[in-house]
């Protein structure tokens, strides 16, 4: 990273392409590789202008106090805090999650998740789908809007994350319709009688291995929360441990689907072979054709 300028201390005028053309360097100075698209996003989020009128109302003047704000939120930013917790939200599944440090900033290949579970379960069945490790409750939540028939549970052991999607799914209107538990995986599950009752468990787990967390870029790495990303030396700790327990709980042909890193498969298919009663069904690559979601059937004992 470059020497930044630092931001002038006086607050002064300036028009609203000043703000972003300030922006915009600031940025660059910073490493930051979308400059421009994240300065207009900045100034259209303080001005609450659409991207139409951040292109056509240059000249406009700003207030001190926007200007104020304006410059508040990039210095954030080129101390590279995430966006997505400097404007507070993450698009997912086409719905708008609040997000904050509590939680990690749902990302766009987890959406594929969703997709397997609602190519499993059909739009009128009443089914039961478990999300563990639910975050911002961006997977439960885009779920139980998806199936209306679905009884949906989702499990993590942050309170605070699960305070986060709690008022996500108020806000998205499915507030009434999942259940939020928290503890250590399927571990709350023990007290809901849903022994060889449960369809879908899914889960997007923390699976950075513990050696490769120096090496995340600096937004990952000074910002999202440690206990949401790292799982252990191999990275696959938790898949395992989910595995066995959530074998209690599904019923013959439920399906256990879950998001990986890359280069994680292999060890994945060796684990299951190595679980009692599961059968490997599918391995899903994302858009950049990394190894992402496995899926995996329960097929007795
Ligand atoms: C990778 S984030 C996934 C969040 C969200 N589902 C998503 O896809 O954006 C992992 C989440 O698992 C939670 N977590 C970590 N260890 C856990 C455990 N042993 N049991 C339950 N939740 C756990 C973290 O608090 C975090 O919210």
């Amino acid at each position: 990273m470059g020497a930044v300028t630092p931001l002038p201390q006086s607050v002064g005028q300036a028009t609203l392409g000043e703000v972003i053309v300030e922006a915009r360097r600031l940025l660059e100075q910073a490493d930051i590789e979308t400059a421009e698209q994240e300065a207009l996003w900045i100034v259209e989020h303080v001005l609450h202008l659409s991207p139409h009128h951040v292109v056509t109302d240059r000249d406009r003047l700003l207030s001190s106090s926007e200007l104020l704000t304006a410059r508040g939120l990039i210095k954030r930013r080129v101390g590279r805090e995430p966006l997505q917790y400097i404007l507070g939200t993450q698009e997912f599944c086409g719905l708008e999650f609040t997000v904050n440090p509590a939680v990690l900033i749902p990302r766009p290949e987890t959406q594929l998740l969703v997709e397997y579970v609602t190519q499993r379960i059909r739009a009128d069945q009443p089914a039961t789908i478990v999300d563990v490790c639910t975050g911002s409750g961006c997977i439960a939540v885009s779920i139980a809007r998806m199936r209306p028939h679905a009884r949906v549970i989702a499990t993590d052991l942050s309170g605070p994350a699960l305070n986060v999607a709690r008022q996500n799914a108020i806000r998205l209107g499915v507030g009434e319709r999942i259940s939020w538990l928290e503890g250590d995986l399927l571990g709350p599950l023990a007290e809901q009688k849903l022994e060889g009752q449960v369809d879908v468990i899914v889960s997007n787990p923390p699976y950075i291995p513990e050696l490769d967390w120096a090496t995340l870029q600096p937004e990952v790495k000074l910002f999202e929360p440690r206990s949401a990303l790292v799982a252990g030396p191999q990275g696959t700790e938790l898949h395992e441990r989910l595995l066995w327990e959530a074998s209690r709980y599904l019923s013959l042909g439920g399906a256990v689907i879950m998001e990986i890193g890359a280069g994680q498969a292999r060890a994945m298919r060796r684990i299951v072979e190595q679980t009692p009663g599961y059968r490997f069904h599918r391995l899903v690559l994302d858009e950049a054709g990394l190894e992402r979601v496995v899926i995996v059937e329960r097929v007795g004992a």
